[in-house]
């Protein structure tokens, strides 16, 4: 398969990006006529930022599971779509052509059906990194259900925050995964979860671990059986649904700087275009690349850049069940040796940590099939950078760093690899069809000679843009186009110089960015306040070497009497109890009172100055009620 939208040269990209602007419509209606639709659009793009309400590709019908599957079989069917390596490295890895994986779709769309899934009904899937996480995926997009994917870190009571939000009466789930030397009983913690949510009807089980779990009759019946009753159906065609190109493909929530974490929807025509278009360009794929993307399908990489995009491009993706640092640190580079890998995608803090165990486990491993390499999740710093290139590239392999964002479905800026300059620790030029800006506090845009600092912003629609938050449309309004009136807010800072190069500096807004990971400090703030004996918290970052964010809480405790050490676990549990693991705090530091105004505000900002060790430059505290406070603070500094 060759790809006719795929750019071949800078000039070709300054050629493509100016078109894009200039006549947006015409550029994404050139794009989209390379896929496969039902029905053609009547109109390319409806949008206003106000509502918002933006509708790519009006009027067209069409099932991405099509695109993604049905239009390869004839020329490409006997070709690898998904090479999937297990946990353990003696385990055997499969194989799944796109015919395989078209027949388990078709057979698991059907086990849905069975099941009373309908059009429009959501679908929550929490499993492990099993080929069946994709078939699973792909089957809801089949029969035109919206799923939503759970990461697995998530605790119970996430995955029944999600639950009500999303009013989801179905569930797809595995027994348990295998990550590293852990085995997570994802059945039992959806037990849990369902304990509050009674309106679940069904909830569908693979086994992977054979982890004891208890089934409930009438509510829980295992994949295998299903799949089963299936097969003694006969021919088992499930036609792809006719979807419009406005109806929701899936949910996947994100944290915010408030509330508890939101639903962020995007839909089958702009984001089936976009993540296709977006991979075959930045990665500059080519047909038979084996290409490994290191998410985990669980967020919004695993989604458009393990699933989505590639499959759409005819694409050979490798899914990893386990992490990079087990059995030992140099499992990715087993991995890309197995494999022959060309493309590999991951993030700095996966790098940072692979870094800290030196080259060794890199050595012994033939790396030479890599081509291109990739960053996602945070700023990557220079010295990741640096490592990557020389000892994993080699010095011959472009690393694009792609920006983007849940909201924004595919990747905004970064270099094409090869195509475009690359600069360390830039994310670089935005991709055509994207028109990023820099506003300053007020909402100027920055448009003065020289390099800018200032709020990132996007000014123009793109086909994958988020379209509304599930069930509180105007808590996507608010949130994202309300601060700057008529653009889209991304919440991150960023530069850019001379040449309209980005440099994204990070979160302006109180989400915190560990391992790639966003979480709100607020959430982590109510889920430390969940814990009896706290009476008040306040959660800030902190620089950390591995994680590039850490998490530094400041906590009232009630009565303080037995050992401290004791209680930061406690709190800890809590955390992980009512969030998940992956936001449990670092450092916690009890303190008798926090820093606020005389209206009650906390000043964030000074307690995000001490946790990073600033401490000579607090800026004017004497508006604060207690001044005194700050400095027992400073002097209890973990
Ligand atoms: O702050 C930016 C950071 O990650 C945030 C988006 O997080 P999430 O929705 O979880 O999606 C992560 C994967 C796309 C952004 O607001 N971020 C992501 N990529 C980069 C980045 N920061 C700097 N450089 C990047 N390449």
């Amino acid at each position: 398969m060759s790809y006719p939208y795929q750019i071949k040269s800078f000039d070709q990209y300054q050629q493509v990006y100016r078109h894009s602007v200039e006549q947006p419509e015409q550029f994404w209606a050139g794009i989209a006529s390379h896929f496969t639709w039902k029905k053609k659009w009547d109109k390319v793009l409806d949008w206003n930022f106000e509502s918002p309400d933006v509708k790519w590709f009006v009027g067209g019908k069409l099932n991405i599971t099509e695109n993604a599957l049905d239009r390869h079989l004839q020329y490409n069917g006997h070709r690898p779509a998904i090479i999937w390596e297990p946990n353990d490295p003696d385990e055997h890895h499969r194989i799944i052509t796109y015919r395989d994986l078209h027949f388990k779709v078709v057979q698991f769309a059907n086990v849905l059906k069975n099941n009373g899934v309908k059009k429009g009904d959501r679908v929550v899937i929490y499993m492990g990194m099993v080929p069946e996480l994709a078939v699973a995926i792909l089957a809801c997009a089949r029969i035109g259900a919206v799923h939503s994917v759970i990461f697995g870190g998530f605790s119970a009571q996430s995955i029944a925050d999600r639950l009500q939000d999303a009013q989801a009466e179905y569930i797809v789930t595995c027994d348990g995964a295998f990550r590293g030397n852990k085995d997570i009983p994802l059945k039992g913690i959806i037990d849990d979860a369902l304990v509050q949510c009674r309106f679940v009807k069904r909830v569908i089980v693979l086994t992977r671990t054979r982890t004891p779990v208890s089934m409930i009759k009438g509510r829980d019946v295992w994949w295998e059986d299903e799949i089963k009753k299936v097969e003694t159906m006969g021919n088992p065609d499930c036609p792809a649904e006719e979807m419009d190109a406005e109806d929701p493909l899936f949910i996947l929530y994100t944290s915010g700087s408030t509330g508890k974490p939101k639903g962020v929807v995007h839909t089958c025509g702009g984001y089936m275009v976009y993540t296709t278009y977006s991979f075959v360009n930045v990665f500059q794929y080519e047909q038979e690349d084996i290409y490994f993307c290191t998410a985990d399908v669980g967020w919004i990489t695993g989604h458009s850049y393990i699933v989505y995009g590639p499959l759409c491009a005819g694409a050979t993706t490798l899914m990893f069940e386990g992490v990079p640092t087990w059995p030992d640190a140099g499992r990715f580079w087993d991995i890309v040796d197995k494999y022959r890998v060309n493309i590999l995608y991951t993030a700095p803090t996966a790098i940072r940590s692979l870094m800290s165990f030196g080259l060794g486990p890199v050595h012994g491993h033939d790396l030479s099939s890599l081509k291109v390499l990739g960053s996602v999740g945070e700023p990557i710093n220079e010295e990741a950078w640096q490592w990557f290139h020389e000892h994993i590239g080699k010095g011959k392999c472009p690393i694009v760093d792609t920006w983007w964002q849940t909201e924004t479905g595919g990747i905004m800026i970064s270099n094409l690899a090869g195509v475009t300059p690359a600069r360390p620790a830039h994310a670089t030029l935005p991709l055509p069809g994207i028109q990023p800006v820099l506003v300053d506090e007020q909402g100027n845009e920055l448009t003065h000679e020289g390099s800018l600092s200032g709020n990132l912003c996007i000014k123009f629609p793109w086909p994958s843009i988020i379209r509304t938050t599930y069930g509180d449309h105007e808590r996507c309004r608010t949130t994202y186009f309300a601060t700057y009136p008529g653009k889209y807010f991304t919440g991150d800072g960023a530069l850019c110089d001379e040449e309209g190069n980005y440099r994204i500096t990070g979160r302006v807004d109180d989400v915190l960015n560990v391992s790639g990971h966003r979480i709100g400090t607020a959430e982590v703030e109510n889920a430390i306040n969940m814990h009896g004996a706290v009476v008040e918290s306040a959660v800030v970052g902190f620089p950390h070497d591995i994680k590039g964010q850490g998490i530094y809480a400041y906590v009232i405790y009630g009565n303080m009497h037995g050992d401290e050490n004791l209680t930061r676990q406690d709190i800890s549990q809590t955390v992980s109890r009512i969030i998940g693991p992956i936001a449990k705090p670092d450092k916690i530091q009890f303190v008798t009172g926090l820093p606020k105004t005389r209206s009650g505000k906390i000043m964030r900002r000074i307690l995000r100055k001490i946790a990073e060790g600033e401490l000579s430059n607090l800026g004017d505290t004497t508006t604060l009620l207690d001044p005194g406070v700050v400095e027992e603070i400073i002097s209890g500094r973990l």
